[in-house]
Order: structure tokens, then C-alpha cells, then sequence
């Protein structure tokens, strides 16, 4: 046995179930299984739900907190879709019915072995985790535009550590396009596979751009999202904020329950809208909407207007007039750039570093970090090679 070994505990009454854990544990050298007196904290623990379910998930919950186990998997004779579901809220990894099947218990451990390698490596635990909503007023006004550049942007910041972009805009979701990723799958699979959402099966999911945001891709077609519920869509979040300090959301323009639960997820939503009648009417309309049917407190809804122009007839006096409502953010007018930039496949900084455009985004991005007058420091070189 390894003294650094992966460190598993294992707190299961059923001594059939504990001895067939305990076989494939010691089987490899790899894990170590600690003794019932161990004082270690386990890097894993196998815990065994009994019949007091809310007693058992307060235990859960607490030895996550407290450390004692960093992770934890369960086991049971029998896991009803209600019992998954909040399993995996209280942060529960993987699952073992009874009785237990050695090869798959084999499997999951690998799966954890590598995906803490993998994610020691790649990402460290995120001090403290954002999620940030982009939400069109309108088709085709640069909703997709501002998530991508402003994930991209918070990546290359040098005090950022990680930045994940989910693509929920379910029918056309274009990411894979502004950023030239050809995924293989998306997150629809999880809406089908909910009881395998882990870290492992997040991660393969989840494609890595060169920029070091990590992307998961939409269904683009409405089969993957008619499974959806805010009740996975809650899973995902609360799995994706483990793993990431900040969770951009391209929503899209679509406002229902699902797209809600995830409004009222948010630390920020950015509401996109431009200097034109109807976009403003649809702002404010969205702004109503949004304050009456979700919890969100109106101060962390920032309406941005993109394509900005100082001289188009609507000004932004009149434009904060409409919506009744400061206009947080403007978005420089440059179609050349923005335009190039989509046909590229590629996000802003790579294909005009230095214009207005751009500077504007990592603005933006440190706003967003730290507020008004803080300027972080990108040194884009040293984080590439370090990619
Ligand atoms: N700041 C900007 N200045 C000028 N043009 C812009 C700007 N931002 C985006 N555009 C242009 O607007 C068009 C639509 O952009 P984008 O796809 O990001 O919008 P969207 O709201 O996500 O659209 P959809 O409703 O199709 O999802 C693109 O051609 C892009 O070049
Ligand atoms: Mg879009």
C-alpha cells in the first residue's frame, strides 16, 4: 500500500456490501483503506444510506464541510430519482447499487483516481465562485458575442484560475462556431444521464479551448432540452461552480422555467439590448418579467448596450429613460471585428488584440472581478505557454 495513496473510508453496515467494497479497495495498491480509527481525512468515502434519509444526507453534508471526505460516494440496495437528485445537490460523486458489482466499483474508482489527477493538474478548487448570465432582449444583437469575449477576457486575467462557458441557447447554440471546437458531446447527454453527473462525466463532456476556457456545448436541437428540468439544470450549476471560479452562460433569448432557475442562479445577469425602440421595449419588458417571476434582486440584473454609437438618435439618457433603469456597461459599435472574428472561429483578443473592442471586454471582464476603477494584470504569454 502507498503511504500517498488515494485515502478511501468506508462507512457501510452491510457486511456483505463492506467486504466487496473492501476487496476491489485493496485490490490496488493505488487506494489506501483506512481503518475505522483512522484520524486521516479520506480523500473518498463510501457511505452506506440506511432508513433515516434526511439523517443520512446531513451526515453527507457535514463530512464534505467539515473535510473529513472529500468526496463521497454512496451505496444502497435501491436509489429512487428522488434520492439521486439529492444526492448529487448535496454533492455526492458516484453511485453503487446493491449488491455490488466489483467491476463497476473498479471503473468508478479509476474514473475518480484520474479525474483528481486530471483536475489537480488543470484546475485548482475555485476560492469562490461566480456565475454570470448573458441574456439577449432580442435575436442578433451580440448576446453570443459578449459571453464569449467576456469568458475569454476573465480567462486572461492572471489572477483568474478557471472559466467555464455553457451554451444554453438550445436551438442555435453557436459557440462551437466562435470558437472553432467540434464537440462530440453536449449537455443534453447529462439531461439523459443525470444519475452519472460527476466530475468525470462533466469533464468529458466539457472541451477545452486554447484561451483555457472550458466549454459545454448545447444540444442544438430541442430532443436534448425537452428532458430538462430546472431540477438537473440545478445539478449542473452547482457541479460546474465546484469546478469553476467563474461560469459564463450564453441563455440565449428565451425566458421559461428552465432559463429562470438559472436567472436566479446567477451572481450577475447581463441583460444585452442596443439603441433601438423595439430592443428597448423588449429590455424593459424582460426586466419586469424577470423582478416579478424570479428572486433575483433587481441589483444584480446590469443591462449592457452593445454596438454602442454616441451618435445614434436614441442616446443612452433616453435609452435608461425607457427602461427606467442606469445603463451599466456600453459595447463599442465595430461590425469589421466582431464579424471576423465569428468567421474565424476565433474570440476578439486573437483577431484585433488592440482595439477599442477588445480593451472594452477586459474592462468589462475586470468590472465584473473586481468593480469599477480595479485594472487586472494579463500576461497573455505566460498563461499560453503555461496552456
Ligand atoms: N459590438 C458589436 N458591434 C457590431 N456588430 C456586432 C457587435 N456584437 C455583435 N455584432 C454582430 O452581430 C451579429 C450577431 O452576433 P451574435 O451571434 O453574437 O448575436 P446573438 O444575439 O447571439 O444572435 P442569435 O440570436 O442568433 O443567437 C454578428 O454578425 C456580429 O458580428
Ligand atoms: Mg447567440
Amino acid at each position: 500500500m502507498q503511504a500517498n495513496g488515494i485515502k478511501v473510508r468506508l462507512s457501510v453496515k452491510n457486511p456483505k456490501t463492506a467486504e466487496a467494497l473492501e476487496n476491489v479497495i485493496v485490490s490496488d495498491n493505488e487506494y489506501l483503506l483506512l481503518g475505522i480509527n483512522a484520524k486521516d481525512p479520506a480523500d473518498l468515502m463510501i457511505f452506506e444510506l440506511g432508513g433515516d434519509l434526511e439523517k443520512d444526507f446531513q451526515n453527507i453534508r457535514s463530512l464534505i464541510d467539515l473535510g473529513v471526505a472529500g468526496d463521497v460516494f454512496l451505496t444502497s440496495i435501491d436509489f429512487t430519482p428522488e434520492v439521486l437528485q439529492r444526492a448529487i445537490r448535496e454533492g455526492v460523486k458516484d453511485f453503487f447499487s446493491q449488491p455490488i458489482n466489483s467491476i463497476e466499483v473498479k471503473q468508478s474508482l479509476e474514473r475518480f483516481s484520474n479525474q483528481k489527477g486530471k483536475l489537480n493538474q488543470e484546475t485548482k478548487p475555485p476560492k469562490e465562485s461566480k456565475i454570470l448570465t448573458v441574456l439577449g432582449s432580442k435575436g442578433g444583437i451580440g448576446t453570443t458575442t459578449v459571453a464569449v469575449n467576456v469568458a475569454v477576457s476573465l480567462a486572461e486575467a492572471d489572477s483568474v484560475d478557471s472559466v467555464a462557458l455553457i451554451d444554453f441557447d438550445s436551438m442555435f447554440g453557436e459557440i462551437p462556431f466562435f470558437l472553432e471546437i467540434e464537440p462530440t458531446y453536449n449537455w443534453g447527454e447529462i439531461t439523459k444521464n443525470i444519475s452519472r453527473l460527476d466530475a468525470t462525466f462533466l469533464n468529458n463532456i466539457l472541451v477545452k479551448h486554447s484561451s483555457g476556457v472550458y466549454v459545454l456545448p448545447s444540444p442544438r436541437r430541442l430532443n436534448g432540452y425537452e428532458g430538462t428540468t430546472p431540477e438537473i439544470l440545478e445539478s449542473i450549476l452547482l457541479l460546474m461552480k465546484k469546478l469553476f471560479e467563474y461560469v459564463v452562460i450564453d441563455l440565449g433569448k428565451i425566458l421559461d422555467v428552465n432559463s429562470l432557475k438559472i436567472i436566479e442562479m446567477s451572481d450577475d445577469l447581463l441583460m444585452i439590448s442596443v439603441q433601438s425602440i423595439s430592443c428597448l421595449c423588449n429590455s424593459n419588458d424582460l426586466l419586469r418579467s424577470i423582478t416579478s417571476k424570479s428572486s433575483l434582486p433587481e441589483d444584480r440584473i446590469k443591462i449592457l448596450i452593445n454596438r454602442y454609437m454616441k451618435k445614434s438618435e436614441i442616446s443612452l439618457k433616453d435609452a435608461e429613460r425607457s427602461i427606467n433603469k442606469k445603463i451599466f456597461w456600453t459595447i463599442p459599435n465595430n461590425y469589421r471585428a466582431t464579424f471576423s472574428a465569428i468567421n474565424q472561429g476565433k474570440p476578439l483578443s486573437e483577431v484585433a488584440s488592440k482595439s477599442k473592442i477588445t480593451k472594452n471586454f477586459r474592462q468589462l471582464a475586470d468590472n465584473l472581478i473586481c468593480g469599477e476603477t480595479c485594472q487586472l494584470k494579463r500576461n497573455r504569454l505566460l498563461r499560453l505557454v503555461g496552456r
